[in-house]
């Protein structure tokens, strides 16, 4: 009997979204535990080690910037992730739509024989009095690979590492079926 274990030994976390969401904000929160007014357009690639972490794994953490990454890196750094956090601006509504029409059929795309993980994670909840999520559990339905979503702020730091446990547990703990029904005609 083969036991498939989604065991890693290191777990790499990398944000992607459309520009201007926060991406690098919320990991710069993550790490100094304060909002970053002047935010430069890419964070380093940042490791965390095993016994810091909710899960005691090592933890890597990847920023993408478009202004200054090719869509070949892009694509490189999806192939390479565990799990994929799709970050949109709860204040921005094409940052939603984009979730399906660009992000998760781009993610897709880079793993043609699987699936990655994906969370979901809609920032900037300082600025707004309304929850995206009921919209947000549509895209999920479509999309098996969303393990969960999360609403945070970067700047108020509310739910920032609940973020980055989803993640992790996205990765350890996956939840969606590894058979689906609806693909199986
Ligand atoms: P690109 O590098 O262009 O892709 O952007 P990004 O997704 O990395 O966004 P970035 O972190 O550069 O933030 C964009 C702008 O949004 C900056 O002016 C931030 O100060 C602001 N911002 C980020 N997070 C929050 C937040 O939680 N609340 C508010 N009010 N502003 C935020």
């Amino acid at each position: 009997m083969v036991v498939k274990s989604h065991l890693k030994r290191t777990v790499r976390i990398l944000l992607v979204g459309d520009r201007g969401v926060g991406k690098t904000s919320l990991i710069l929160s993550l790490v100094s535990e304060e909002f970053p007014e002047n935010v430069p357009s890419k964070a380093e690639e940042i490791t965390i080690p095993a016994d810091v972490t909710p899960e005691q794994v090592p933890t890597n953490i990847v920023d993408f910037s478009s202004a200054e990454q090719s869509d070949t890196d892009l694509n490189d750094q999806i192939r390479r992730a565990s799990v994929v956090c799709v970050v949109y601006g709860v204040d921005d509504d094409d940052s939603i739509e984009r979730i399906s029409s660009y992000w998760m059929p781009l993610i897709r795309q880079n793993y043609p024989d699987g699936q990655c993980p994906v969370v979901l994670v809609g920032n900037k909840i300082d600025l707004v009095e309304y929850s995206t999520i009921d919209g947000i559990y549509e895209i999920m339905e479509e999309f098996s690979e969303i393990e969960t979503c999360i609403e945070c702020s970067a700047k108020t730091l509310k739910n920032i590492s609940e973020m980055f446990y989803y993640a992790q547990k996205a990765v350890l703990h996956p939840t969606s079926p590894i058979y689906s029904v609806e693909k199986a005609d």
